[in-house]
């Protein structure tokens, strides 16, 4: 569906995307996660045909070069900026949108409304964005994204400066989307819901694309173990010599691929436990242990 070849863009002096390639198949959901600055924005800016390449290429849905107006009809994007008009109606914000990607009449009508029902903006349309909150502008934007219906969307940072209740709303709205056939590129320094919603992602760090796989293959390769916090019964007396990390009174902390192995063998031993907490690892592992040091942002 989405095809992308050796794009390099700078700006000025600063190399915002250095060689990235990807491909993206229909229906899928891509991830492209890294810190601030790795030039997530720049790549979807791209994508959407709103900045033409330094070099490279991009095929979307088989038709070239996103920055001509037939191309760019097949994708849809929520950017990291809101771009609402804020004196204007949620509806007449939506029916712009429509407008601007090509449609009018009955079906601008149609669309309008379905994607302000969509992301639960139905009974607001009439109300000026201006006093809308950040995540009913949030959920707007998504659906300015959507009113065209294109087979592809975009998503830049679409959880930032949102309440929990708008966030769930997001949430179910990325789910419904995939599984009504929608590919989706999700791009965000936030690691925990592209890693429960993406097939497969793509870090990026500094311009360039770090590690590209499904989240569980690049968690088993790069993860490294879990974190696990036992807390005993009561501090232990006899703890054998040969368990990893360290007990502070109750409690006690390693880091272990097989954490079961040494639970069962204090167990065993008659240890009696309180609680038991595992993290896992996540991406923020893989991504610290490639790139040795945090996700930032
Ligand atoms: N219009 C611009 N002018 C100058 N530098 C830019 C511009 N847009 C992005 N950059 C720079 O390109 C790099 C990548 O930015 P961006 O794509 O916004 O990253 P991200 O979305 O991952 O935070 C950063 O160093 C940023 O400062
Ligand atoms: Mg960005």
């Amino acid at each position: 569906m989405i095809q992308v070849r050796s794009l390099h863009k700078s700006f000025g002096a600063q190399v915002a995307l250095d060689n990235l390639s990807f491909d993206v198949d229909a229906g899928e959901s891509f991830g492209l996660l890294g810190p601030v600055g790795a030039g997530k924005t720049t790549a979807l800016h791209l994508l959407a045909g709103l900045l033409a390449p330094d070099s490279g290429e991009i095929t979307i849905d088989d038709a070239p070069d996103p920055t001509r107006p037939a191309t760019r009809r097949h994708i849809g994007i929520a950017t990291q900026a809101l771009t609402l008009y804020e004196d204007l109606t949620a509806e007449q914000n939506a029916r712009f949108f429509g407008r601007l990607y090509g449609i009018s009449g009955a079906k601008l009508d149609q669309h309008a409304s379905w994607a302000l029902e969509f992301v639960g903006l139905g009974e607001r349309r009439g109300e000026l964005v201006r006093s809308f909150s950040g995540g009913m502008a949030r959920r707007l934007n998504l659906a300015c994204a959507l009113v065209h219906n294109p087979p592809v969307l975009l998503l830049d940072e679409p959880m930032a400066g949102i309440d929990a209740q708008s966030r769930a709303l997001l949430l179910e709205n990325f789910r419904h989307l995939k599984a009504h056939g929608r590919t989706i590129i999700y791009a965000s320094h936030e690691f925990g819901d592209a890693e429960a919603l993406c097939d497969r992602v793509a870090l990026l760090a500094e311009g360039r694309i770090i590690a590209l796989d499904t989240v569980e293959d690049l968690v088993a390769g790069y993860g490294g173990p879990a974190q696990v916090t036992v807390e005993f019964a009561s501090p232990p007396v006899d703890m054998p010599a040969d368990m990893p990390g360290d007990v502070e009174g109750a409690t006690w902390r390693f880091f272990s691929e097989d954490p079961l192995a040494y639970l069962s063998q204090l167990s065993a031993e008659g240890m009696a436990f309180a609680s038991v907490r595992v993290d896992a690892p996540g991406l923020h592992s893989v991504f610290q242990s490639l790139t040795g040091r945090g996700q930032g942002g």
